[in-house]
């Protein structure tokens, strides 16, 4: 079964707002979890714009399904990591200026930080996914650090259209490919809607979809667990007509 992770960092990015107890993320959790999330993912990032170390405490004791941490490989935030121990990490770039997660991980360029940083996390029994664009290169990298998974970042492919699309839904469904006959696990995030998340959740072998902006932009309207249930329901879709 395609698993659906929901990001809920736009609810604390709310509370944060007026740094003040509400809308609370741990409430959002549970919500989202009623409306049929297999998981949820929230990103503590360095300057703690969102999520914050509190969140992340009570998450890993309250969240029933999976706990899907998106972080740097910044010493303080995988102390915590290891502490507080998700289920899974997914390690991310990070920039202090951008808006959001930009590109994929340099697993390439940084390759020694990053093992040694994977291996803290496994040793802690957490399981590991690198979030990476749809390159070769950076996907033999993260099958030679023996990480459990692979997030394909698919922002190219929701900021595209026609045949431009198309090509990235290509690099996609190749890449996927190496990842599954390099034995990790196949994931993928980022701009993904309820107008473009059906081809990718088509992609042979996809196991978890990370879905944050849009799912929360509908649940304004139509609440939470309502909009969790929509995309969880095409998610649904999906897989019974591949
Ligand atoms: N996956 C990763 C690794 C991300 O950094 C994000 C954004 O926090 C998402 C998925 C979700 O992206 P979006 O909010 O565009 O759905």
């Amino acid at each position: 079964m395609l698993e659906l992770g929901v990001n809920i960092d736009h609810v604390a990015t709310i509370r944060q707002a007026r740094k003040t107890y509400e809308p609370d993320p741990v409430t959002a959790a549970a919500m989202a979890e009623i409306g049929g999330a297999d998981c949820i993912t929230v990103h503590l990032r360095e300057d703690r714009r969102h999520i914050i170390d509190r969140d992340v405490r009570i998450l890993t004791d309250t969240v029933n399904i999976k706990l899907n941490l998106e972080m740097s490989i910044a010493d303080d935030i995988v102390n915590l990591a290891c502490e507080t121990k998700p289920n899974q990490a997914t390690l991310v770039p990070e920039k202090r200026e951008e808006v959001t997660t930009e590109g994929g991980l340099d697993v390439v360029g940084n390759y020694s930080n990053i093992e040694s940083v994977v291996k803290r996390l496994q040793d802690a029994g957490i399981s590991v996914s690198l979030f990476l664009d749809p390159e070769e290169a950076q996907i033999s990298a993260a099958s030679e650090l023996q990480v459990d998974a692979v997030e394909l970042h698919t922002g190219q492919y929701a900021l595209t259209s026609g045949d431009e699309r198309q090509h990235c839904l290509q690099e996609l469904i190749a890449s996927g490919k190496q990842i599954v006959e390099n034995g990790m696990t196949l994931h993928a995030g980022h701009g993904l809607n309820y107008q473009n998340v059906i081809p990718v959740a088509q992609i042979e072998n996809m196991v978890e979809l990370n879905i944050g902006h849009s799912i929360i932009a509908r649940a304004v309207f139509i609440g939470l667990t309502q909009a969790v249930r929509e995309m969880k329901d095409l998610l649904v879709i999906a897989e019974s007509r591949s």
